[in-house]
Order: structure tokens, then C-alpha cells, then sequence
């Protein structure tokens, strides 16, 4: 069976994205775009080492081709490139090569130290300087507040400070995945673009923008602090297993904007352009009473305009609320709606219509201290609203409505408040009107939790085993769900709760994992064998297929423009399907509360609606394909050090307003069918296990009714207790509605592989069958919409892989190769349908795994992918293919290293 590949205009789609999510924070001089024929000097090694994603899972897109800075800035023939310093670069970098231990486990690459005199003979011929800066991060790689990760090193300090003392126009590109350190900028830097990681077309897209072939229009989704606050969110401390959240809702610019206005560097939501534009306001009006109806609310009518003569551009217009202090206090700002323009030529102007239901607007109150506990609520007083093109910018005239009493929105159960109490901040207002920090004691869980989830069990289905009925009567709604699922005996339904993989020999090679109709059984009853892969930027396929590697989430956010990522994921969708994959891991969501998280860059912002507006747009365009997608980690995941074990300690508020907010949009309005829980604890309780995330506020009160699975290898502790975690207590798991165990390894559901507790759990009553069913019909309900069970059969299974003929090679022995070589030359005796097995050892470090391609006669057979044995041997059912006698060349596509191959056995079936 081939796949795909990557879809045909993707990729150079993609690059319009990369380049409308490009920020340009200053732009002196019009220092951009450069004009024809102007002279350039082009400085830093990551003008060729151009970064294009994060690491990790996020990140990990094998791509046909990538571009870089110079060399599509060369390729393009309208600026005069300073040759000789390309010439010194090219021969240093290649010289000095980027390990391969480097690209994953870095968050930088060593830079070329610039002599005086270099710099000085550039300036002599180039007018202009551009320096390429480069920084990553990802999964298991967190950002460090040190040189070489937020902060620059020493020798690009220099390389900074020498070009600045020999030219007198100096620009530079931040080719990074997360915010860094900005103190380094001086009067002479006439102009800063933020490039972000633009994927396969970053190269060509940053270009683009240079050369003013596109205008610019991203907007900052985080603010940039001066320093960097570390005492609230800022700080990973790998010794700790507790992040208290004492900055409560106050995170990115409901901070700064707050507390902290004298701190900030570039405020959120600013971005230049290469045009000016002028927001005025036609209309201003309240939609309805004041309810939690999502149609009542604030309308804004403004016009917009190019009032440039050179280039054209979009505008973002942002609306953000200033919410009285009431009782329970409030940041300065907070977004509430916000609207792009399409491309407006010089002059030319567009109204936009920008609505925000009230809800938007309100607080959650988690002490009661408005006089309604766990409600959410408008307290009474005056809300200013102020319209313009970043949370500084006040353009616009400021109107306001009042509200004389408190206003209760939604009225809803106290869930997942802590069970410790701590101090989280708050405003308080001196005479002259500032703001200071106080605090207050964060309420503590009131709710007998234990009794609540003992009152909800839901009722047994009685067992009627096997009445022949399938999984598509269900869909033709021929028969109930509830009849579907009576026919599962206990021993059957434990299986559809472990999902298989990585690289499931029976779903396209290298991705994630395949969960559903992971046995014979279960796919006899009509549930689909359903496929996931790696998200956000593209499909990760291990073991070296090629998809498109898309820009990254940060950058998808700078464009503010849910429209143009609705479109980018539709095409995304497109080559899912092209590639056999049911189901996207992404997208990932987590607020970026610390600039330091190494997975920044697969998430969005640090405000919850921005991220909420632009997951739901991913989730619209993958679904409008006919695939679906995962919204993911939920929730808090803040941090890659020591994430499975840390707990994230935080008030109720802060959880719904701030860090539950983006995923409550991505259901409501995104409509997305599958969740990933984070591997982190949230008070306590690991997010697979987590009643109350997991059920009463996912379900309960918002209604979802797809299904969920855990991340990979991630620990489950007791759903009333707590305490310690381990990977095999997925009773708990089931119990708090979290339906799927990201993964048991290939073939190990039915095995039981992984040595869960489900089986005894059942028998000693610590779980209810009833819970078990509830998540098979889950499953069941989001197997039904999958393109899995459209296809209706299995792939990758039994594939023909015809003999070759020539001089006969070795014979092997009782059909096991014993492996010396990646090439494998070798004459079968017998033909017929033939299980693959292969034994094998990996010695790669923690968590690391290592992937390899099994090819026979130059085909595809399937990849393994495996964790760490520490040395020692194993052996895995591979997949079962066809064969005949005659010539065959079993190659191993791989770098021998940490993954030991010795055997590879064909058992007859
Ligand atoms: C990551 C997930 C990813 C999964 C599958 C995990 O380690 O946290 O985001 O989807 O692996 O690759």
C-alpha cells in the first residue's frame, strides 16, 4: 500500500500564511522592504541554518525540500548580496556542521565568531546589514533563562554590537519558535522582524516580506517584556514538582497591562506595516438583554483604511474590555472580539463588523465573593470598550455600558477548585488611580467529590453477547448504541480502551498510533482500525515519508486570521486523507503563561480567546475535509521539565477563565470530536485521571460528546485520592471519562501488553462495567464519523510483495534472516500469507525512541518504532504481507546506532 505524500500547493499556500503571521516590530526609516539594487550585508549562520519548526513530536515533518534565508534571498536577483561575507559564511558553516544531537536537544546553534575587520570591509560595499538570529525549543526541550536560549550569547552579542559600530542600517530577523530577550536592542537597529519558524517556506516567505512582495500583518500574540518577570510564570525549576499559579488570571498582558505597563517592550497585539491605516468608528451598540445567549452582545462597526500611497496591507482590529473592579477584581484589558481586513490597496477601505457576546465579557466567580460562587458573572459598574490595533492602541473613542446590579451569566458546579490553599494576586487602586499588587486566599474545593462520581455512574447495559449486529446499523440508525455495546463481553471492551503504536503495522508507517478495532474481535463487529499522527505543523510520519511542514502555531496566531488558517487546515486535511490518516494530534492549545515552555511554539498565545478563534479555525478546515482533529493538552501543560510528574496548582477562576477558556471554544464553536489529555497533574490529580476536567465540566457542562484520549505514556493516580501516579492504572482513567491509553505497543491491546489494572478492577468492583461501556460507546461514537469507517476495511494488511528473479542469493533457514547488513539479500523457499517478526534492542536514552523502515524489494513493509530496552532483546510482531519464493532484499532504512536489529522471522499463517 503507498501513501500520499505531500498535498500538491500546500506547501506554497503555507508560505503566504508564514508570511502574513510575520511581525515587524520596528521599522525605522522605512529600513523594509529593501529596494532593488540596494547593497546588503547579511550576518549570523542561521541565514543558512535557517530553523523552519520546533522540535519533537510538534515538529518532526520530513519534508522533499526546505528553504532557507540567503539563498532565496540570492535566488530572487533584486538586492546586491554581499558576496564575499556569503562566501565566509558558507565555508564556516560548512566547516563547523550542526550535530545531529544539536537539532533536537539545543535551543541554538553555535554562531561564527565576526572579526572586526570583516564587519568593517562589508560596511565599506553594503549600505544595509540584516542579522539572522536563530532559536528552538520543543517537546523535552524547554527554553532556559540563560545565553544561547531566551538570552543571546556572547558572540552574537558581538556580532550585534560590531555591526552596529559599521553600519549605519542594521535590520535583524528573529528566526525563533518562542519569544526571546530584547534588551539587546539599540537606536541603530533600524528595523526587527519577527519571522517565527515559517516551515518547508519560511526561507521564501521571510523574503517575501523583506523584499516587499508581502506586507506584513502578524501582530504580536504574547507581550515582550523588558526583562524577564520570573518570580509568577517565567521560572522552570527542574528540582520542583510544583508550579503554584499564584499570577491567577493575570498572565501575558492582563499582567503587564495591569500591574506592570512600564515593563513592556512591545505590547500585545502590536505590528507594523509597511502601510499606515486609519480604524474609525461608525457604530456602537448592545445586542438583546444582557444574557449568556451567544447572540447578545457588543457590536462594533468600524472603517478601516489604507491610508498609505505605496503599499497595500491588512489591519487587525482589536476590541478589549475594561471591566470594573467590582468585588472581585479584574485585569485592566481583556480581548473580546477582533477582526482582519482582506488586502486594501493604497486608500481603498473596508467596514468591519466586530461582535462579542457578553459572555465574553464576564468573570468567574470561585469564592462567592460577588454574592454568586461558581457562577459566572457580571459585576456591577461601568465597561469601557476600547477599539484599536493593539491593547495599547485607543484610536477610537471609548464607550461604555453600565450595569447597576451583578449579573449572573451562567450559573454552574464548583469543579476542580484545589484542595491546598495559596495566595493569588489581585489589584488594588490607590487614590491617583494605579494599580498595586495584593493578594487573597484562593477558595479551596467545597464538593464531596467522591460522592459525586459515585452519584453519577451511569446504569449497566445488560450483557446479551454477540447478536450479529455491526457498528454501521448503529450509524443507519438501525439499532442504539446502548444494543451495539451490550454484545461486548467485559474481556472484549477492556481492548477498545488501549490504542496501539507508534507505527502500527496496519496504518500508514510511522505515525502515532492506531486505536479502535484494535483486535479481530472488535473489527468483526464493524469499529474501524482508526490512524493518528503528529500535529501541528505538519504529519509526522517516522521513518522518512514526506508531508508539508507548515508554519508554526505562534505564527499561525500572528496572522490573527481565523479565515486563512480554516483555509490552511482544510488543505491539511486534504493530505491526511491522501495519506490514509483519519485523525490529526493537533491542535495543541496550551496558554503560553511561560515564555520559557519549550512547546510555545506548537501553541498559540497567552490569551485564551485568541487561541480558542484560531483552534477553532483548525479544527473547521480539517474537518471540512473530511478528517478530524485533537485538541490537545488538556490542560495546563506549562512546561517540558518534569512534566509527568508536575502539578500545576491553580484557582478555579484562573482554570475557567484563563486556562480552560481556549478549549471550551474549540468544542463549542470548533466542534472537535477528539481531546488529548496533558500528562501533567492539575491539583492534584493527573489530567487522565481528573473526574471533573474529564466529565464534569467537558461533558457535563459543555456538552461534548466525542471522545478523549490520554498523551503517550502518561500516568493516572487515584480519581479521589490522588497520590502517586503509574501507567497502568487505567481504571481511573475510565472512571474519570478519559477514554482511550495512548499506547500499549503494537499488538499489546488484546495482550494486555501494558499489565493494566482494568481486568482486576472489574472483578474487585473498583470499576463498574457501566463506566467501562460508557467510554466504548465513546469510541464507538467517534468511530462512526471517522473516514476509518467510511473505508470500511483495513489497509496495510496482506500486501502482495512479489518475488524477484535472478542468480539465487543465500537461502535462510526456517524463513529467519539473521541480520548483518541494512541490505538483505536472500531467496525465500515457501509463498503465501506470512507474519513478520523482528527481534530486536534499543539502548536510546529516557523516553527517546528510534524509528526504522523495513522494505522489501524496495517497497514499504512498515516501520518499527521503539522506546528504550536498555540493551535488552525483544521481539514484536511486525505485520503480515504476502510472499512468493524467489529473490528477495529485506532493507533496513536506518542509522545503526542505539536501534539493534538481529533477527527478522516470517511465520507461516
Ligand atoms: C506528545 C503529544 C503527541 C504524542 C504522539 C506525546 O509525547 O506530548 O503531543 O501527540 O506524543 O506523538
Amino acid at each position: 500500500m503507498k501513501t500520499g505524500g505531500p498535498l500538491k500547493g500546500f506547501a506554497e499556500f503555507s508560505r503566504a500564511v508564514a508570511a502574513q503571521g510575520t511581525i515587524l516590530l520596528k521599522n525605522d526609516n522605512n529600513f523594509l522592504p529593501l529596494q532593488k539594487q540596494e547593497t546588503v550585508a547579511v550576518f549570523g549562520r542561521c541565514q543558512l541554518d535557517y530553523y523552519n519548526c520546533g522540535t519533537g513530536s510538534g515538529g518532526s515533518v520530513t519534508v522533499m525540500y526546505s528553504t532557507d534565508f540567503i539563498n532565496s534571498l540570492k535566488s530572487r536577483n533584486k538586492v546586491i548580496v554581499n558576496e564575499t561575507l556569503y562566501d565566509i559564511y558558507t565555508d564556516w558553516v560548512s566547516k563547523n556542521p550542526v550535530q545531529p544531537s544539536n537539532i533536537v536537544k539545543s535551543t541554538h546553534y553555535e554562531e561564527m565568531e565576526i572579526t572586526d575587520s570583516c564587519v568593517k570591509e562589508a560596511a565599506q560595499v553594503s549600505e544595509k546589514a540584516i542579522i539572522v538570529i536563530g532559536r528552538t525549543a520543543g517537546e523535552d526541550n524547554d527554553n532556559t533563562n540563560t545565553k544561547g536560549s531566551f538570552f543571546l550569547t556572547d558572540t552574537e552579542k558581538n556580532l550585534i554590537e560590531q555591526v552596529c559600530k559599521h553600519f549605519d542600517k542594521v535590520g535583524v530577523i528573529l528566526n525563533v519558535s518562542n519569544i526571546m530577550d530584547m534588551s539587546w536592542e539599540n537606536k541603530k537597529i533600524s528595523s526587527i522582524v519577527y519571522a517565527w519558524h515559517g516551515g518547508m517556506e519560511g526561507g521564501n516567505a521571510i523574503v517575501d516580506v523583506i523584499l516587499g512582495n508581502a506586507t506584513p500583518s502578524g501582530k504580536l500574540p504574547d507581550t515582550i517584556p523588558i526583562i524577564l518577570e520570573s518570580s509568577l510564570s517565567n521560572h522552570i525549576d527542574k528540582n520542583s514538582t510544583e508550579f503554584i499559579y499564584e499570577d491567577d488570571i493575570y498572565v501575558g498582558y492582563r499582567y503587564y497591562e495591569t500591574f506592570a505597563k512600564d515593563k513592556v517592550k512591545y505590547p500585545f497585539g502590536f505590528g507594523l506595516s509597511y502601510t499606515k491605516f486609519k480604524i474609525e468608528l461608525l457604530s456602537f451598540n448592545l445586542i438583546g438583554p444582557i444574557t449568556n445567549s451567544k447572540s447578545n452582545g457588543i457590536e462594533i462597526k468600524v472603517l478601516v483604511t489604507n491610508i498609505g500611497n505605496r503599499y497595500n496591507g491588512k489591519e487587525v482590529v482589536q476590541v478589549y474590555v475594561e471591566a470594573p473592579q467590582g468585588q472581585l477584581g479584574q485585569p485592566a484589558r481583556k480581548l473580546i472580539t477582533f477582526a482582519k481586513t482582506h488586502l486594501l490597496n493604497q486608500g481603498e477601505s473596508e467596514i468591519l463588523t466586530l461582535f462579542s457576546p457578553f459572555f465574553r465579557s464576564a468573570s468567574f466567580d470561585d469564592s462567592g465573593i460577588s454574592g454568586f460562587k461558581s457562577a459566572y458573572v457580571l459585576e456591577a459598574g461601568e465597561y469601557f470598550i476600547h477599539v484599536g490595533n493593539n491593547v495599547r492602541d485607543d484610536q477610537c473613542p471609548v464607550n461604555s455600558f453600565k450595569i447597576n446590579n451583578t449579573i449572573v451569566l451562567k450559573q454552574v458546579e464548583e469543579a476542580m477548585a484545589p484542595s491546598m490553599s495559596f495566595k493569588r494576586i489581585k489589584p488594588v487602586i490607590d487614590s491617583a488611580g494605579r494599580f498595586h499588587i495584593d493578594h487573597e486566599t484562593v477558595p479551596t474545593q467545597t464538593i464531596d467529590l467522591a460522592q459525586r462520581i459515585e452519584e453519577r455512574i451511569p446504569n449497566e447495559i445488560p450483557y446479551t453477547g454477540d447478536q450479529g449486529y455491526k457498528l454501521k446499523q448503529v450509524g443507519h440508525n438501525q439499532i442504539s448504541m446502548e444494543k451495539f455495546i451490550a454484545q461486548f463481553s467485559p474481556a472484549e471492551l477492556e481492548i477498545l480502551v488501549r490504542g496501539e503504536g507508534a507505527s502500527h503495522p496496519n496504518v500508514t508507517p510511522g505515525t502515532a498510533s492506531a486505536f479502535g478495532g484494535v483486535s479481530k474481535k472488535l473489527r468483526e463487529f464493524g469499529i474501524p482500525l482508526i490512524c493518528c499522527a503528529d500535529g501541528p505543523s505538519g504529519i509526522r510520519m517516522e521513518g522518512g515519508l514526506a508531508a508539508t511542514l507548515i508554519p508554526i502555531g505562534t505564527q499561525l496566531s500572528s496572522t490573527w486570521d481565523y479565515n486563512l488558517i480554516e483555509m490552511l487546515y482544510s488543505m491539511e486535511g486534504k493530505e491526511l486523507i491522501k495519506n490514509n490518516i483519519d485523525l490529526l494530534l493537533a491542535p495543541g492549545i496550551n496558554i503560553h503563561h511561560n515564555l520559557l515552555n519549550g512547546r510555545n511554539f506548537e501553541y498559540y498565545s497567552e490569551d485564551p480567546l485568541l487561541c480558542g478563534k484560531i483552534a477553532s479555525a483548525v479544527v473547521k478546515g480539517i474537518r471540512k475535509s473530511g478528517v478530524d482533529a485533537t485538541v490537545k493538552h488538556f490542560a495546563c501543560s506549562g512546561q517540558e521539565t518534569n512534566k509527568r510528574r508536575l502539578n500545576n496548582v491553580v484557582s478555579e477562576r484562573a482554570l475557567r477563565e484563563i486556562y480552560l477558556k481556549g478549549f471550551e471554544m474549540v468544542i463549542k464553536e470548533g466542534k472537535v470530536n477528539s481531546v488529548m489529555t496533558a500528562s501533567n497533574k492539575i491539583n492534584g490529580y493527573y489530567c487522565a485521571s481528573n473526574y471533573d476536567l474529564n466529565t464534569t465540566i467537558l461533558r457535563k457542562e459543555w456538552n461534548y460528546d466525542g471522545f478523549v484520549m490520554t498523551d503517550w505514556w502518561t500516568c493516572i493516580n487515584d480519581i479521589v485520592n490522588k497520590g502517586e501516579g503509574s501507567q497502568n492504572n487505567l481504571a481511573n482513567m475510565i472512571k474519570a471519562q478519559n477514554d482511550v491509553y495512548m499506547t500499549v505497543g503494537n499488538y499489546g491491546a488484546e495482550l494486555n501488553e501494558n499489565h493494566d489494572n482494568i481486568h482486576e478492577s472489574l472483578n474487585n468492583g473498583n470499576l463498574k462495567l457501566s463506566e467501562l461501556q460508557r467510554a466504548a460507546i465513546n469510541i464507538c461514537r467517534f468511530a462512526l464519523k471517522t473516514n476509518a469507517f467510511k473505508r470500511g476495511h483495513m489497509l496495510f494488511e496482506n500486501t502482495h510483495f512479489p518475488a524477484q528473479t535472478g542468480p539465487i542469493p543465500k537461502l535462510i533457514v526456517n524463513n529467519i534472516l539473521e541480520i548483518e547488513n541494512t541490505d538483505n539479500l536472500f531467496y525465500f523457499e515457501s509463498s503465501g500469507k506470512f507474519q513478520i517478526n523482528v527481534t530486536y534492542s534499543s539502548t536510546a536514552k529516557g523516553l527517546g525512541q528510534t524509528a526504522c523502515n523495513v522494505l522489501l524489494n524496495d517497497f514499504l513493509v512498515t516501520t518499527i518504532h521503539v522506546g528504550n530496552t536498555n540493551g535488552k532483546t525483544f521481539s514484536k510482531k511486525l505485520a503480515n504481507v504476502k510472499m512468493d519464493q524467489g529473490n528477495y532484499n529485506l532493507k533496513l532504512d536506518y542509522i545503526p546506532g542505539a536501534l539493534k536489529i538481529t533477527k527478522i522471522e516470517f511465520i507461516k499463517l
